[in-house]
């Protein structure tokens, strides 16, 4: 289900208990509202029921994630622009600072590649920004970093992190980038090619090489940790990860991206981050979607970032309702198209029924046997027809604030009342017939 878009952020600002949790929670008509944290706790810890698996269950390689189907997808925009931030606050003095990217990817991505054409994640990501107006200031300063590579207006490239962090660097500053991958570290290297004395590459495991560079010598360091996660040990790894670096040195800003998902190391990470013991951290996430039923996929991404810049929870209530309100997959593409003006209850109503049409259409005049058998072609249109249907609906849904799952889960136990089984077994009578 597509209806929902939570954008939450907490905040601990004092070592002890002392913690403040600022939440924002989009839901229909009480958009934009603030302290809603009980809704947050119950959709995360809702669970997606079971996963039943079967037979041996491979493990990921290392190396099968490549970031260039992901490039500028919702969760590039809010680690992109949660960096950008972090970076632009560190420019308030001169003193130098260091950039270590211990999980680096390709550096810049194209987006008419074959392997961004393919997912295309960036078409609800960064191009859902592209050409709108009312940016929110920090988002307005994301884009702008974004556009020095699309100097012609038309998107057609993506900065990765070291791309987007090198646009915040000055001449002092200096850029540490760790990447295993070999095609991804050939492209890093490419891309800084004419920066060796700002940037330096290595092909190298990046929470192993962290160690190295801590504490760095002007004692000023942005470190994002962005592992691909396709492994359940990059879990434990970023916690222990993260753990030796605060040892090392306890006053870096750190930033560790983790996806939403159902997975029960990912459901934890959170958690272990915050037990971690740091004085000050700041958990920023943002859902584009429910969390799917079925427990399968990401349904949205956080940044966990120890020893956030003070101004960081101001900039960041500037911009997550305009994001959640824009990266949301069925609202955002209304208002990228203006056509929330339309989206009455009554329009949407009477379309979800001109589409229930369309379907029966496809059935008109069939016989009992033919509706069972449709042709490949028709069954695809059908397919189609039936995905208006739920759209529509959900979008009614939406905008009447209503929780669909929770009002057929209701509905079931009402029908079950209506039609008990010893009374309704094998008959179509309505209930009060029965
Ligand atoms: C999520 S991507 C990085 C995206 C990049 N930080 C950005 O925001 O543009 C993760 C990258 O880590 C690389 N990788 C995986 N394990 C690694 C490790 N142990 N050390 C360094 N890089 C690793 C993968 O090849 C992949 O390119």
């Amino acid at each position: 289900m597509l209806m929902l878009v939570l954008a939450v952020y907490a905040c601990r600002r004092e070592p002890a208990f002392g913690g403040r949790i600022i939440a924002s929670a989009n839901r229909g008509a009480n958009r934009g509202r603030r302290g809603d944290v009980a809704d947050l706790t119950k959709d995360l810890a809702q669970g997606p029921g079971a996963v039943l698996a079967f037979g041996p269950q491979p493990e990921k390689s290392m190396l099968s994630y490549r970031h260039a189907f992901h490039a500028g997808n919702y969760a590039d925009v809010l680690k992109h622009a949660v960096l950008l931030e972090l970076l632009s606050y560190f420019n308030r003095k001169d003193k130098p600072w260091h950039y270590i990217d211990t999980h680096a990817g390709g550096g810049c991505y194209a987006l008419d590649s074959e392997q961004a054409g393919k997912t295309a994640e960036y078409v609800d990501g960064i191009a859902r920004l592209w050409d709108r107006d009312d940016l929110p200031e920090p988002l307005a300063a994301y884009r702008a970093a974004v556009a020095q590579f699309n100097p012609h207006g038309r998107l057609l490239f993506y900065p990765g992190s070291p791309a987007l962090a090198m646009t915040a660097a000055r001449t002092q500053d200096r850029l540490r980038l760790f990447e295993l991958h070999p095609a991804d570290f050939e492209s890093l290297e490419r891309t800084f090619a004419s920066e060796a004395e700002r940037v330096q590459c290595r092909k190298a495991d990046g929470f192993a090489a962290l160690k190295g560079l801590l504490p760095p010598p002007s004692r000023r360091a942005v470190v994002l940790i962005d592992p691909p996660y396709e492994l359940k040990e990059d879990y434990r790894r970023v916690v222990d990860c993260l753990k030796d670096a605060l040892r090392r040195f306890p006053t870096g800003t750190y930033a560790v991206w983790y996806p939403l998902l159902a997975r029960p190391e990912a459901r934890a990470l959170p958690a272990r981050l915050a037990e971690i013991g740091a004085d000050s951290w700041l958990d920023v996430r943002l859902a584009v979607r429910q969390p799917p039923r079925d427990g399968f996929g990401m349904f949205g991404s956080g940044m966990f970032i120890v020893n956030p810049p003070w101004v960081l929870p101001e900039r960041l209530e500037a911009m997550m309702p305009w994001l959640v309100e824009t990266l949301d997959a069925l609202r955002g593409f209304a208002a990228e198209r203006d056509w929330e003006q339309f989206h009455t209850p009554k329009n949407l109503a009477m379309a979800l029924s001109g589409e229930a049409g369309e379907v029966i259409e496809h059935f008109q005049w069939l016989t009992a046997e033919q509706s069972a058998d449709l042709a490949p072609e028709v069954r695809d249109a059908v397919a189609l027809e039936l995905a208006d249907v739920l759209l529509y609906l959900v979008r009614l849904a939406d905008v009447l604030d209503v929780d669909l799952v929770a009002a057929a889960e209701r509905k079931l136990v009402i029908n079950a009342e209506r039609y008990p089984v010893d009374r309704a077994r094998g008959r179509s009578d309505k209930y009060d017939r029965l």
